[in-house]
């Protein structure tokens, strides 16, 4: 509840490498508003980025603010961000976006985000997502393990995952190639985390044309900004 009696609301915010998205959410994790979304600025800088959150957030009501951003966040700062800019390495992104918009602001790894909004809480859950980069969250028991960077790692001929499976490799290599190597790297996410359940999120899953384990599932884009809500239930 707020001061005046209200739900809480949340504004969730998905930084990606090609779109930032924005949606307000109930206290339920209900979307109240419609999903915003703008083209990523070029070159994605701090200042280009936090202008665009500013003017999507202007005409939303909203008590407090979750953040899913492309790279390793440690305490609201961004360590990395493969796919926007180097100007953010070591940026306070919590701290200047809640100082401008006078509200609590958390962030969180994209993917980390988008599992929080997908898991359920059962057993060794991994999430992938194939967007513009790779990105890849791990959960026991519905507890993440932050920053899980899967995608800047060996995955096979020298190449990262990132590298095989990113918006860049399905544009070079075609949808074919590119799924033969999703079914190759499934295999080899099982053989690595025996998990239980194994999540694909982000836009490229469209893309998938073979058919999935049953112990893998697709989870619908919104849930990159659905975790916002859950995001606030974490300590
Ligand atoms: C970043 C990850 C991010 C992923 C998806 C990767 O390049 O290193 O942190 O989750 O892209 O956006």
């Amino acid at each position: 509840m707020t001061q005046t009696g209200q739900l809480i609301q949340t504004l969730a915010v998905d930084i990606g490498g090609s779109g930032i998205k924005v949606m307000v959410l109930d206290h339920a994790g209900e979307p109240v508003s419609d999903r915003d979304r703008v083209d990523t600025p070029q070159p994605a800088k701090p200042d280009a980025i936090i202008a665009v959150i500013l003017d999507l957030a202007q005409d939303k009501q909203f008590d407090r603010v979750s953040v899913g951003f492309p790279g390793v966040i440690k305490a609201g700062v961004t360590m990395t961000a493969a796919n926007l800019d180097s100007d953010w390495i070591g940026f306070n992104l919590a701290t200047t976006l809640s100082d401008l918009l006078g509200k609590p602001v958390r962030v969180i790894n994209d993917a980390d985000m988008q599992g929080l909004g997908a898991v359920v809480g059962q057993g060794v859950e991994l999430v992938v997502t194939l967007g513009t980069g790779v990105g890849s969250a791990l959960f026991l028991d519905g507890i993440l393990i932050p920053n899980l960077e899967l995608g800047h790692h060996e995955f096979r001929k020298g190449a990262t995952y990132e590298e095989q499976l990113g918006r860049a490799a399905l544009d070079a290599a075609g949808k074919k190639k590119w799924n033969d190597r999703l079914q190759k790297a499934i295999a080899s996410l099982e053989h690595l985390f025996n998990y239980d359940t194994l999540y694909l999120g982000g836009g490229n899953t469209k893309f998938i044309n073979f058919e999935l384990p049953v112990n893998v599932k697709i989870v619908p884009n919104i849930s990159g900004l659905l975790g916002g809500i859950t995001l606030w239930r974490e300590k």
